[in-house]
């Protein structure tokens, strides 16, 4: 039997452990700075620690990464707090273990499969350009000001809704499903009035919501079907395709009506604040960097040109935005939307000559590969061009990797870059407050919102 090897590190107090230095640096957005740098320089790339009453071992390192992501069922699982567990629902795909997890991890899969994509770039388009002309009030005065972070926050939930469920979005939706996601990483204490009560009481709105919304679906593919209008293959092409695999699903037993609310709830809460931030630090990034921004801008006025007027983007002008991919994804590494997450081991693990033992917290970190110079020289540079080159698997890491790798990725990627297009072709654009700071909520955000003045470009290339 091989004896047992703790990692170094400080456990702290009993309960507290190191939790209060965590949440000061996180809340600063400082993890790496604060709390995961100190400890690698004094106890080495993997070290022990207590964060909020479990015993936890942080790793950092490509080879981390992958020993970590890559044995998810195997030698972990993921474990999220009992917050978030019950406000996303515990028949959401992140609280699944391996056949449930295939099952759902196939459905949603196949939506964003290259058939899938495809289908979906116009509507995307559609839901860009309404969201702008709506909001950005193109036309009206010389200079607006539009909060970034803010307003892509709700362009990313009319996306998922409309694109993806094929559901018109209501204002009224927006604000409950943001009272949900406030709840998320909450104490959960059903003390009225506190945020996780009323996160509680929100998600029983949208369940009720969501309960009609997939029933009427289900009568209407079981309609479609008895009266054989329609093939099944042809429902894929349906306005709410992940809805309607979801619900085929459950037609045909594969899941039940309770998995598919929460999912869609999941995946609302997956996409919302992540792709947001992603955008939000591409202009900041590219606002910093008027080189990177000469260039992007080329790379998207050859695109417009290629268009007639009033022409949808395509999968094909997509593969051209190859710079600007390059530049969302180097903001990425510098500020990952997600820092890392954790798991739990499910046994008694051996790695590098240390003991994690079952029942304990691990813990993974974007941070651990993106800021160290062994992986990116200059690490803290922003150099779009270094995706020029090949990564390393498990490197560059802000989707995660292993059978969690984010799900949703490529839609991601499609809502990021087409809101740079629409905004880049249209606007001049300049940030408020330069050095707004970020903070951490407990996801990275810019504090006041990323206020930017806006107004028409002098040529401006019409949609
Ligand atoms: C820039 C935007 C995004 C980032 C940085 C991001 C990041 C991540 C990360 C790091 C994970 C893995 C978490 C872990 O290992 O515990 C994850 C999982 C996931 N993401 Fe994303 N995400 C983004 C956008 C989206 C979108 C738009 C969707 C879907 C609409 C989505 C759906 C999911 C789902 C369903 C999972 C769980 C996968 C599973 O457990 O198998 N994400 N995401």
């Amino acid at each position: 039997m091989k004896r047992k090897k703790l990692p170094p590190g400080e456990m702290g107090l009993p309960w507290l452990g190191e939790t209060m230095d965590f949440f000061n640096a996180q809340r600063r957005n400082r993890l790496f700075e604060d709390f995961v740098d100190p400890r690698i320089r004094k106890h080495g790339k993997i070290f022990k620690t207590r964060l909020m009453g479990s015993a936890t071992v942080v790793v950092n390192g490509s080879e981390a990464n992958k020993f970590i992501l890559s044995n998810e069922f195997k030698l972990v699982k993921s474990s999220w707090p009992s917050s978030s567990v019950q406000l996303m629902g515990k028949e959401s795909i992140m609280e699944k273990d391996r056949e449930g997890h295939r099952c759902l991890r196939g459905v949603i899969s196949t939506s964003f499969g290259y058939n899938g994509l495809e289908t979906i770039v116009p509507k995307i388009c559609d839901v860009v350009q309404n969201h702008i002309a709506r909001n950005w009030h193109i036309g009206g005065q010389d200079d607006q000001i539009v909060h970034l972070y803010h307003s892509t926050k709700v362009l990313t939930f009319k996306i998922v809704f409309e694109c993806l469920l094929g559901m018109e979005v209501e204002e009224e939706m927006v604000d409950t499903f943001e009272r949900v996601l406030e709840g998320v990483f909450c104490p959960p204490l059903m003390i009225p009035g506190s945020k996780f009560w009323r996160a509680k009481k929100a998600r029983r709105e949208i369940e009720k919501m969501l309960v009609n919304v997939v029933r009427e679906k289900r009568r209407e593919i079981e309609e479609e079907r008895r009266l054989k209008k329609k093939k099944e293959e042809e429902e894929d092409g349906n306005n709410g395709m992940l809805l309607c695999k979801l619900v085929c699903g459950m037609i045909e037993g594969e899941i039940s009506e309770e998995e598919v609310v929460d999912n869609v709830v999941l995946l609302v809460f997956a996409a919302h604040d992540t792709t947001s931030f992603a955008i939000a630090m591409t202009f900041k990034m590219l606002a910093q960097h008027q080189d990177c921004y000469t260039k992007l801008l080329q790379e998207h006025g050859d695109i417009r040109k290629s268009k007639r007027l009033g022409e949808n983007l395509t999968m094909e002008d997509i593969k051209k935005m190859k710079y600007t991919w390059q530049v969302a994804r180097e903001s990425m590494r510098l500020f990952p939307p997600i820092f890392g997450s954790f798991r739990k081991a499910i046994t008694d693990i051996h790695y590098e000559g240390f003991t994690i033992p079952k029942g304990w917290k691990v813990l993974w970190t974007a941070y651990g590969t993106h800021y160290n110079e062994e992986y990116f020289k200059d690490a803290l540079k922003f150099k779009p061009s270094r995706f020029e080159e090949a990564i390393p698997s498990y490197v560059f890491v802000p989707f995660g990797g292993g059978p969690r790798l984010c799900a949703g990725y490529q839609l991601a990627k499609l809502n990021i870059l087409i809101f740079v297009h629409y905004v880049v072709t249209q606007f001049e654009w300049s940030l408020i407050h330069p050095h707004e700071p970020i903070i951490m909520d407990p996801l990275p955000l810019p504090s006041l919102g990323m206020p930017i003045k806006i107004s028409p470009l002098t040529q401006p290339q019409k949609y």
